[in-house]
């Protein structure tokens, strides 16, 4: 809020359209050189110029359920899809999607989510490496991965050096709890964020969202606090799931649980809000998921203990 209050005097000029004071605070997070840093207006709009690109080949693999902007992304440049379908059924820790490794795939993308939304799984880093070699291009979103602590995240930003066909898309919206900020980012080989930068418009990141970005990059004790409350939280909060009636929590790694739940998703989102003022994510925007599973938002220990009060009440 401070950052953006003095940044206030500055909107009478146009933003640095190379937003070199943000790459170089990313930069310095994640000790890789600034070319190969692009922010975008949320990863949302990266994963626009992402699309066009996986569009221009055979095909993407992408695990499903998979979020639906990448839909929206691939579809958006007629770009092929090729799903790889998780075994919901299978259970943890068998939540793995069978991505294929052939020579068929050295002309097709892959994309894929880690910690993936919506299971909130989380893949080792170096099962991920055998899919470099094999895939034109790979994309993975890290998106929920600031939220576990430095020394269990997976996350594979330390290999685009070496590999000129990873790009590494993250985002301020959920660690930060900023969606409305609209800041995210692409870490990749410059040659593919030139191309972005060519293909998109000049300014997609405001001042505002760009001053209020480096002050939270900066906010070590919001990281430390929120590394240190979570996952016991996370952990309390699927021991009390457990132990209610037609609900099976998956162990998830990031701030959200997909829950398998007997009664039908969308009539335990409407039981929560109307009686208890609570709302819930329904998995109706997943096809693969349906009535079947909610979403739950892991937050304060207290705000966990009325969910599951009120779920308790309900089921
Ligand atoms: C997996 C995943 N990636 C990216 C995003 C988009 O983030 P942003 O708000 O930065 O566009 C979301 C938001 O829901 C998400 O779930």
């Amino acid at each position: 809020m401070a950052a953006l209050a003095t940044s206030l005097n500055h909107l009478q000029a146009y933003p640095d359209p190379g937003y070199d004071r943000l790459r170089q605070s990313l930069s310095e997070v994640h000790g890789l050189p600034m070319d190969w840093i692009l922010p975008g207006n949320g990863a949302a709009e990266l994963l626009t110029w992402i699309g066009r690109e996986l569009a221009q080949l055979d095909t993407t693999y992408l695990v499903t359920p998979a979020f639906a902007d990448y839909h929206r992304a691939l579809s958006a440049f007629d770009g092929h899809v090729t799903p790889c379908p998780i075994d919901l059924a299978a259970g943890p820790p068998n939540l793995v999607a069978p991505i294929p490794v052939s020579p068929q795939t050295s002309a097709c993308g892959l994309l894929l989510n880690n910690p993936h939304n919506p299971t909130g799984t989380l893949m080792p880093r170096d099962d991920l490496l055998p899919y470099l070699e094999r895939f034109a291009l790979v994309v993975v979103d890290e998106a929920f991965m600031d939220f576990l602590p430095p020394d269990q995240q997976q996350s594979v930003l330390d290999l685009v050096l070496d590999w000129p066909n990873l790009i590494v898309l993250r985002s301020l919206t959920k660690f930060y709890s900023l969606p409305g900020l609209r800041l995210g980012y692409a870490i990749g080989h410059p040659r593919y964020l030139h191309r972005w930068q060519r293909w998109r418009d000049p300014w997609p990141v405001n001042t505002l969202a760009e001053a209020a970005a480096i002050a939270a990059l900066q906010d070590h004790t919001f990281q430390q606090q929120t590394w240190a409350w979570l996952p016991p939280s996370r952990q309390s909060l699927i021991a009390g799931l457990q132990a209610l009636p037609g609900l099976i929590p998956l162990p998830g790694a990031a701030n959200f649980l997909l829950v398998n739940t007997e009664m039908p998703g969308s009539q335990l989102q409407r039981a929560l809000l109307q009686s208890h003022q609570i709302l819930i994510r329904d998995c109706l925007s997943f096809p693969e998921l349906g009535e079947g599973y909610v979403r739950l938002a892991v937050r304060l220990p207290d705000e966990n203990d009325r969910l599951l009060t009120s779920l308790a009440q309900i089921l």
